[in-house]
């Protein structure tokens, strides 16, 4: 049997034709490049998540002397709210980067440790995390949850 994955997403020309709260979150990863540590990448990479309280929280990539132990903005953020706010849900998050004289007119997407990442917290919460890519300007994609990002992905249900 043959069987097909697809998914829909969004793919808006740019950040004004998303909604006022969506827009505010995507400044707030924007913003957010700003705290990178970032010295042997020089890319830096901000994430903002609305959590269900209506608080917006960030995050931003740390790295580290030792390179593998540094760590993506998306798990600095993941493990902060896990860890500050362990009774609230994610409603979305946006991710945005600020790269050392390059231009940041395209979206950047997680990579696959924080893919696995944002699965676990979708399915511990049993809550679609809404994800909002851009980069500082330019086009902007927005994903209904992101499984979508992680197909077949692996679910700790089955550790139980
Ligand atoms: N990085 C993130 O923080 N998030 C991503 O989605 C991709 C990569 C960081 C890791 C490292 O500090 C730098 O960007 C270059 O890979």
């Amino acid at each position: 049997m043959l069987k097909k994955y697809e998914f829909e997403y969004e793919l808006l020309d740019h950040a004004g034709l998303l909604s006022t709260a969506d827009q505010a979150l995507l400044n707030a990863a924007i913003k957010a490049t700003a705290t990178a540590y970032a010295p042997y990448s020089n890319f830096k990479v901000g994430a903002a998540a609305l959590l269900s309280t209506g608080q917006i929280i960030i995050g931003s990539n740390q790295e580290s002397t030792s390179f593998p132990v540094g760590i993506c903005a998306e798990r600095t953020l993941l493990n902060s709210i896990g860890s500050q706010y362990p009774n609230a849900t994610i409603e979305a998050m946006a991710i945005s980067y600020d790269p050392l004289n390059k231009p940041s007119v395209e979206p950047i997407s997680p990579c696959g440790m924080c893919r696995q990442s944002l699965l676990d917290y979708e399915n511990r919460y049993q809550s679609p995390i809404k994800i909002i890519l851009s980069g500082k300007s330019g086009p902007v994609m927005v994903l209904p949850s992101a499984a979508h990002l992680l197909p077949f992905g692996f679910d700790g249900a089955i550790l139980k």
